[in-house]
């Protein structure tokens, strides 16, 4: 492996386009992002007026992403996890509250509630979504309900999770619901948008997400005051008059993100078809293989595909043994080692947060508590999905994918 090829597995060069040394192929990135003259007519626009900083395209972008979510207000800011932080704090979350997170996810889903100071309560998934799962947040809800003041819901992936029971145990339960959208950007329940149902919805602009800006997020709710205290913490705390009651951040948009961004959700349901396209493309195709499970979407779902996850689950497997999961972990890194030296950069999906280093010795947690979770983290793979994914490239990820996930070594 060449160490470009190894920098890649690592997660090191997320972008990186690397030639397959032994084919003389073109490697398939797991991403590339959609970026056209269009984003860069509207970035050199905003360059020409020489004021590349947080100004009208910000503001445009916010009225945009208002309309887009059928929201009152949305507040633009430099990353998804910026909006997650803002909005934990804008919702008075701080010391001695537990806000309940699936614990499988992106780091940043439990990291904001650290950065309020506040306790990640991780709730296992449901393996079908990878979302998290209503059944366990309800357990949790009766041993916890004094402490717990908010649940962050994360659509993983892209598929929604279970809005309509997660909100029910809200309402009885009295805690607010947040929706981590950073990776649904389009995709719809029962007809509604990701990004509608919470107290406050986050979107991310990273290059992983169906547009984006390099880097770039922004929250949406009705409620006006939330808003305007995100609005205030964004920039320093300070008040238009210059006071400044209580500390804030820089987590200002700059007018260059917002123009890429505006650009790139004017062709949105083009971008939205492609990555649907390409995901009924490996559904069809990858059926037959015996030992992947594919995505499945909730009933009434429409998916975004801002990736497309597929789990290996070989006959042997027990997920009730640690020996086992450790077993098919060997089995999933062999995979993407085979595929990546077919060019093919498939990638391991989301962490399991109660068994990384920072989270399971602060708290004393045992991944195993969470085995879904723990499956997860340690079974799946994410394919390369992006909308200029040609059909030669889908047919060489569907055959590399296919023969690496049959692949048995010798137990
Ligand atoms: C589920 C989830 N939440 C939050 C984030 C954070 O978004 P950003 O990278 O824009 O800070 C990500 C990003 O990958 C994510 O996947």
């Amino acid at each position: 492996m060449s160490i470009a090829h190894s920098l890649y597995a690592l997660g090191f060069l997320d972008f990186y386009r690397v030639s397959c040394e032994d084919t003389a192929v073109e490697s398939i990135p797991i991403v590339v992002a959609d970026i056209d003259d269009d984003d860069a007519a509207a970035t050199m626009e905003v360059l020409r007026r020489r004021w590349p900083g947080q100004g009208p395209k910000v503001e445009a972008l916010e009225e945009e992403g208002a309309t887009l979510t059928k929201r009152q207000h949305a507040v633009a800011c430099h990353s998804g996890t910026a909006a997650l932080h803002l909005t934990l704090l804008s919702l008075g979350v701080g010391s001695n509250d537990l806000v309940m997170t699936p614990a499988f996810s992106f780091v940043a889903s439990a990291n904001v509630v650290e950065y309020c100071g506040a306790k990640p309560l991780f709730v296992d998934i449901d393996l079908a979504t990878y979302n998290i799962d209503p059944a366990a947040l309800a357990g949790h809800c009766k041993q916890q309900q004094d402490k717990i003041a908010a649940v962050m819901v994360v659509h993983q992936f892209g598929l929604c999770a279970d809005m309509a029971s997660i909100e029910s145990i809200a309402t009885q339960f009295d805690f607010d619901v947040v929706e981590d959208a950073a990776c649904a950007l389009g995709s719809k329940l029962h007809g509604q948008e990701a990004g509608s149902f919470g107290e406050v919805a986050c979107f991310s602009f990273h290059p992983r997400k169906v547009v984006t800006a390099g880097e770039g997020g922004m929250l949406v709710t009705d409620r006006a005051e939330v808003a305007q205290r995100c609005r205030l913490l964004r920039s320093h705390g300070l008040e238009a008059g210059g006071e400044m009651r209580e500390l804030g951040f820089n987590y200002r948009m700059t007018d260059l993100q917002a123009a890429m961004v505006l650009s790139q959700l004017k062709r949105l349901p083009a971008l939205l078809a492609k990555r649907q396209h390409h995901a009924a493309f490996y559904t069809e195709r990858l059926q037959q293989v015996e030992e992947l499970i594919l995505p499945q979407a909730m009933q009434g779902s429409q998916p975004n595909y801002q990736s497309y996850v597929v789990r290996l689950q070989p006959e042997w497997l027990d997920a009730t043994k640690m020996s086992s999961i450790e077993r098919v972990k060997r089995k999933r890194d062999a995979m993407i080692t085979a595929c990546h030296e077919q060019g093919v950069m498939v990638r391991p999906a989301a962490y399991s947060l109660p068994a990384l280093q920072y989270y399971q010795q602060k708290y004393a947690l045992s991944p195993m508590s969470f085995p879904n979770s723990l499956l997860a983290a340690n079974s799946t793979v994410a394919l390369p999905i992006y909308p200029g994914l040609q059909e030669q490239e889908l047919e060489r990820v569907v055959s590399t994918v296919t023969e690496a996930a049959r692949f048995e070594e010798l137990p």
